[in-house]
């Protein structure tokens, strides 16, 4: 077991932001730290410690727990993000130290700190401790260019442009940047996470990226003139994969039950590409409007459909949809990985969160993007003309898909000469993605020269 291995080349301590869509990559990455010979230790919330502590994120990994100042809920039971955020920095910071001290005197000393860059506080921690301090992009380089270049005050706030040129991007209309922009004011908590991103990105020793080179070639090589940045992505379960990885049955952490025999069992009984498959993430959640907009799509579509429709989400659908849905399964989560690779899937209809969109572009599967704020707008605008690689459900001026446009996409994607040119361009994507974790390929080098780096330290 490489628990009693005495040789670790270096010891990491992971530190993802509490989230469902920052825990996954960032657990996903420990495992082909660990494959390269490095001890990992996660560190998380003491809320979500209490929930993952029985889960076997994988033999090899260590978890420890440190405060957020809300040890019975997390951020849900936060007064607003603002004062969550405001604690976390405050008891967190003290929390990091004391493990860090505690663990400095152990039998493997940490010597490097990888941090979301959600975070940013974690990095003095590591510093003020003399450790490595690696930051973490959990979004995409292109996104995180547009949070970057908003930190340097290098957009104007509220945008004065009707177009934007940055170095690395496609043009990029106002509505097609991260809805924090467009839409300024709208959310200032998430607001300043994303744009404190930046805030001391200067002293980090490296960047790591969830991305992989040729998707985002542009911005990257942009990226890497002024930052210590290397991509390591996409950072999903090596079984989709490379398939390299041994230790790789476990596929991270569901926060909620996945139902995975309901949904395989459903999908087995499926023809080959018949089934969409529907899901907006883990915080996202449609206006009662909307939901019925999609319900009504997807009916009229014909096609069968699974939607992941969260429990607290549920009460917006049509009345006796779930029971008159001959067609549809309902779960309140899904096992998402396993659904994309299962052979009766036609597409994805999705919000176009940042793994969600690395997911779907690893396995191959067409996307039709619904995107709803933050960082998805962004990814849908790449996702439909740059990757080429799905189509836009385009809103009307009330910001609501109708059924018809839903319904539309659906058809197009499955029916047309257009739909078969996405499949074939999602596979192209599925084999570079596959390439660049693949042995020799771009992201392993890349995560080859960090570790090498690190045992120098
Ligand atoms: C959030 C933001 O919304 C997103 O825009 C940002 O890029 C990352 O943080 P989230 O909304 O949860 O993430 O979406 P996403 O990034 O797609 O992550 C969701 C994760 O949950 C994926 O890894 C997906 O596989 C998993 N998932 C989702 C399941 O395992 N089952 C489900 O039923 C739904």
């Amino acid at each position: 077991m490489e628990k009693e291995n005495k040789n670790y080349v270096a010891h990491c301590l992971i530190l993802p932001f509490p989230g469902q869509g920052h825990m996954n990559p960032m657990i996903q990455f420990s495992k082909r730290l660990i494959h390269k010979g490095v001890k990992v230790t996660l560190v998380t919330i003491i809320s979500l410690w209490r929930t993952i502590k029985n889960k076997n994120l994988s033999s090899n990994i260590d978890v420890e727990s440190i405060s957020d100042g809300y040890d019975d809920g997390g951020y849900e039971s936060a007064e607003s993000l603002e004062i969550y955020m405001d604690t976390f920095w405050r008891v967190g910071s003290k929390d990091l130290s004391e493990l860090l001290h505690k663990l400095s005197s152990s039998k493997y000393p940490p010597n490097c700190v990888i941090f979301d860059a959600f975070m940013p506080w974690a990095l003095d921690v590591a510093k003020s401790f003399g450790l490595v301090g690696v930051a973490f992009f959990t979004q995409s380089c292109s996104v995180n260019s547009i949070y970057f270049h908003t930190h340097e005050k290098l957009i104007e706030l509220p945008l004065t442009q009707s177009e934007y040129l940055l170095p690395g991007l496609p043009k990029l209309a106002q509505g097609d940047l991260p809805s924090f922009l467009y839409k300024y004011g709208s959310y200032p908590g998430y607001f300043d996470i994303v744009v404190n991103q930046f805030s001391n990105i200067g002293k980090a020793d490296w960047i790591l990226a969830n991305t992989f080179y040729e998707l985002e070639k542009e911005v990257v090589d942009w990226m890497v003139k002024i930052w210590p940045l290397r991509t390591i992505g996409p950072s999903i379960p090596s079984i989709f994969l490379d398939k390299r990885l041994k230790d790789d049955k476990e596929y991270g952490v569901s926060i909620s039950d996945p139902n995975t025999e309901i949904c395989i069992k459903w999908l087995n009984e499926k023809p080959k590409g018949s089934v969409v498959y529907v899901s907006f993430g883990s915080m996202a959640g449609l206006s009662e409007e909307q939901t019925q907009e999609l319900a009504l799509g997807l009916k009229d579509s014909e096609s069968y459909f699974l939607w992941v429709v969260r429990e607290s989400e549920q009460v917006k659908l049509p009345n006796g949809y779930v029971e008159s849905s001959k067609k549809g399964l309902i779960v309140t989560w899904c096992p998402q990985l396993l659904v994309l690779t299962h052979e009766a899937l036609g597409c994805f209809v999705t919000h176009c969160g940042w793994n969600s969109t690395l997911e779907a572009l690893s396995i191959g599967v067409p996307l039709i993007a619904m995107p709803l704020w933050t960082d998805q707008v962004t990814n849908a605008k790449l996702i439909a003309d740059v990757w080429k690689m799905g189509v836009r459900a385009i809103a009307d001026e009330k910001e609501i898909v109708r059924s018809e446009t839903i319904k539309n996409c659906i058809k197009e994607i499955i029916e047309t000469e257009k739909g078969n040119e996405i499949k074939k361009n999602a596979l192209k994507w599925k084999n570079l993605a596959k390439d660049s974790v693949d042995e020799g390929g771009r992201s392993d080098k890349n995560i080859e020269e960090f570790v090498a780096a690190l045992a120098q330290c």
